[in-house]
Order: C-alpha cells, then structure tokens, then sequence
C-alpha cells in the first residue's frame, strides 16, 4: 500500500483538481486572520495542497511544530508564519516527488517571511524514531490527510507521543468512517488513494488514540464527505465517510473519562486571535471573562499547556462529585445524527 501511495501522490496526482473526491479537499472556510499568510504561500505549492481540514491552532509563537506526511509543504509554510524566527517547523514526508516541490520553494518563502525556519526530512511517519529528531521536543505535531493512508497506525500515534513534549499536543485532521470498512474498500488501489480506503471506524481511532497514552481525544470540527463518482460510491455502499479534526494533548494525569472536581475557568481573552471567544474543541466555546465549569481533564488541558497564561484557573481536584454531565458516546459527527453543530455549549463533554 505504501508503494501505492507514493505512486498516487509522486505520479498520478499533479494537482488538486486530480482529485476523484472530496476526501482531500478541504472545503473548510479559511479564517480571515489566515488569508493574508496564505496568500504568501507559493501558487505551485498551493496547487499540490490535499489536505482535508485546518491544522492551525492558536498560541504557536516559537513553538517547534512537526507536520506528518507534509507533501508540497502548504501547512508548513503556513505555520512556519505563525511560529516565527524563534520557532521551526518540520515536514516528514516518504514521497520523493512531494519533497522535490516543497524544497525547492524554500528559499522563496525564506526570503517572503524573512526566516528561514523550515525542514523537510524524507522518511515514514511509522518509523519516526529513525529520523534525527529529539524525544519530547516537539510543542506541537499536525498532520492533514495522512494517518488513513498509513499501514500502521498504531506506531505512528505511539511515535507521536514519544515525540511530544508534556502539555504538547497533536493536532490534525483525517478521514472516519462511520463503521469498520470491508477488505474490498480497504484494498480498493484508489479508495485507497483518495484517503477513503484506509480510514478508521472512528470509535477504533478512539481506541487506537488512548491506547497510545492519549486519554481524552477531543474533536475540534467535522464535516461529512462526498464520493461523487457513482463507480466508487457503490463500492462503498452505505458506508459514510467524515473529515474531522482532533486535539490529543500529551498530559499523563488525564483520565478516560470527564470526572466533576467541581472546577471552571475564566478565560482571560488574550488570545489575539480569539478577543471574546475560544473555540477550543467542538464542545468548548469558552467566553472571555465568564465562569466556565470544567471536568477535571479540561481544566489540565487548559492550565497544562500552552493556553495557560490565557486562562485562570478556579477549583482544585481535592474533591469529586461524580462523572461530569454530558459525557457521551454515540457517534460524534454532526451530520451521521442529524443534529446540527453545537457551536458554543458549555459544560458538556467529550
Ligand atoms: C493526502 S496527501 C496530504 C499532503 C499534505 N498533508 C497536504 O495537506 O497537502 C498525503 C501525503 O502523505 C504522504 N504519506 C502517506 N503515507 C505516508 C507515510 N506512511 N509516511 C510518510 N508520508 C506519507 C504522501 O506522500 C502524501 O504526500
């Protein structure tokens, strides 16, 4: 499959109107704050991005941020931008091809951003141990489309959180499949490609996410995808496919559930970005200057983490008061239970 790929994204693919769906395509509207910085990303870059969300999250001012399987490098140099001189952003990617492309606008962006503060490194995101890159040193690891496509899943998640510094987290989006896909769409050479093929069944991503020390995944946004072209929508049957980005912080005390320590936040609304709202995951939209009640483990990822200038903290973990209110677990995505995007609630969970 690995050889398939790089052929598919080396070869087959020379842009992202090649595209046969719109797996890798984000249709995500870009923020206006990110517009500017886009627009000095290099067109050919641009035109070989096949991604499938936004892997931009905020607070990233000298952070050291890793981008698995980086292709032309879009994300890179739209991070490279944000981290600043005093940060460094490094792309993995086993493509050749892709490689080639992101390298040779180095320079360019170099001389646009006035730092040079980008690597690119060829390699397999499975084996991250083999690259030259420090345990524990990165603030931040992003991935756009890529996990679906690899192997073995499994290795990669537990080589990113070797690689994460405590508090640091992965932020990425991917292709879910609303159910375990059969071995003919599994195998299938371009479901495979197109990011459809290898996708998980999102409550074995959960699976997957925890048993590599990450607790508490949490889903930031979602949005369900088409297969336009009949031939491979009947391949796939009723099986449905969502683009979805998560946050998995490396925090060691979180648990695998929301417990009640009777804890909440006030968001201090410094995050420039974000002056009255922080929208930190799909279930957390938090107001600047009000009292926002926490579980246990929300209130670690804020206060044990880059957000925690930004945030003051009330409560302690001296007491419980049980499971904290809204916990679920039935499918996440909007779309697969006919419930529209709940935007700002508070208090609820996973
Ligand atoms: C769908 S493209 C996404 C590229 C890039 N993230 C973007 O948003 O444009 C998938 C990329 O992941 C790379 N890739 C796939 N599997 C990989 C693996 N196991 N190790 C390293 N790179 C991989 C491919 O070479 C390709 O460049």
């Amino acid at each position: 499959m690995q050889e398939l790929v790089q052929a598919y994204y080396g070869q087959e693919l020379q842009g992202t109107a090649d595209l046969k769906t719109s797996a890798c395509c984000d249709a995500d509207a870009v923020p206006a704050w990110l517009k500017p910085l886009l627009a000095k990303v290099h067109p050919e870059v641009s035109s070989r991005y096949y991604g499938c969300g936004l892997v931009c999250p905020p607070l990233l001012e000298g952070c050291r941020i890793l981008d698995l399987g980086s292709g032309s490098g879009r994300d890179v140099y739209l991070l490279a931008q944000l981290v600043g001189a005093s940060g460094e952003v490094v792309g993995v990617d086993m493509t050749p091809e892709q490689l080639a492309v992101a390298r040779q606008y180095q320079a360019f962006h170099a001389e646009q951003f006035g730092t040079a503060n980008v690597r690119f490194l060829e390699g397999t995101i499975e084996c991250l141990e083999q690259l030259d890159l420090d345990p524990g040193s990165f603030d931040v690891i992003v991935s756009n489309c890529v996990l679906n496509l690899s192997t073995d899943k499994p290795a990669v998640l537990r080589g990113v959180q070797r690689l994460l510094k405590p508090g640091g987290e992965f932020y990425f989006s991917d292709v879910y499949a609303d159910r375990r896909l059969p071995e003919a769409v599994r195998r299938h050479p371009v479901l495979y490609g197109e990011c459809l093929g290898g996708a998980l069944y999102w409550n074995d991503f959960l699976r997957l996410a925890r048993a590599a020390g990450f607790a508490d995944p949490r889903l930031v946004s979602d949005r369900p995808l088409a297969i336009t072209e009949p031939a491979l929508a009947s391949l796939v049957g009723e099986a449905r496919f969502f683009s979805a980005t998560y946050r998995l912080f490396n925090i060691a005390a979180l648990e695998d559930a929301c417990e009640d320590h009777g804890q909440a936040v006030i968001y201090r609304g410094t995050i420039p970005e974000y002056p009255t709202l922080l929208p930190f995951d799909k279930h957390h939209s938090i107001e600047a200057g009000r009292v926002f009640p926490v579980c246990g483990n929300t209130y670690r990822m804020l206060l044990e983490s880059r957000f925690a200038p930004h945030v003051e903290a009330i409560g302690s973990f001296d007491h419980h008061y049980g499971l904290f209110e809204g916990c679920g677990s039935s499918i996440p995505f909007d779309a697969a239970n006919g419930s529209e995007a709940t935007g700002g609630a508070p208090a609820s969970c996973c």
